[in-house]
C-alpha cells in the first residue's frame, strides 16, 4: 500500500447468515496507525461536509450506513468515490482537499484518523491549500 496516494480499501467482510462481520486492524488493513474515530450522521439533505485538507492527518472513510460521495482533489484534478458498502472505504492521505455530499437518508460516514483533533492541522481555505501543493 503506498501512503502518499488516495485508495480504496477493502476490509475483510465475514458473511454469515446472522448477518456480516467487518474489521480494521492497525497496520494490517490502513496505512497508519489510528489515533481517532468520529462519525457524521444525521445529515440534512444536500448538505456538504469537509471542505478542507490536513497538513498531517490521514483518514480513512467508510460508509457504515447508507452512501455519500467523497470527492477528493489534489488541487488539480479532482476524483469522485462513492461509498456504499460496510467493508470499503477510501484512504486519503495528508494534503488532500476533500468534500462529502450527496448524503443518503439515515447514513453514518465512519472515520478513522491518524492524528487526535487539532484545528491547526486544517487548511480550510481552498486558495491556500492551491498555493501549498504548487
Ligand atoms: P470538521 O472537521 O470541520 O467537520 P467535517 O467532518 O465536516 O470536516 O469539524 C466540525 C466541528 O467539529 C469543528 O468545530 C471541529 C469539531 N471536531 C472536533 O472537536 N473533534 C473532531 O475529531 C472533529 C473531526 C471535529
Amino acid at each position: 500500500m503506498e501512503p502518499n496516494f488516495v485508495s480504496l480499501i477493502d476490509l475483510p467482510a465475514i458473511r454469515d447468515k446472522r448477518g456480516n462481520l467487518s474489521f480494521i486492524e492497525e497496520r494490517n488493513h490502513l496505512p497508519f496507525a489510528i489515533k481517532r474515530v468520529y462519525w457524521i450522521y444525521d445529515v440534512p439533505g444536500g448538505e456538504i461536509r469537509g471542505g478542507h485538507a490536513y497538513k498531517q492527518n490521514e483518514e480513512f472513510i467508510i460508509a457504515l450506513s447508507g452512501s455519500f460521495d467523497v470527492v477528493i482533489s489534489d488541487g488539480e484534478q479532482s476524483k469522485v468515490y462513492h461509498l456504499n458498502r460496510s467493508y470499503k472505504g477510501v484512504y486519503i492521505p495528508k494534503m488532500y482537499w476533500r468534500e462529502l455530499e450527496n448524503f443518503s437518508t439515515n447514513s453514518v460516514a465512519f472515520i478513522a484518523s491518524s492524528t487526535l483533533y487539532d484545528e491547526a492541522d486544517y487548511i480550510r481555505d481552498y486558495d491556500e491549500y492551491k498555493r501549498m501543493v504548487e
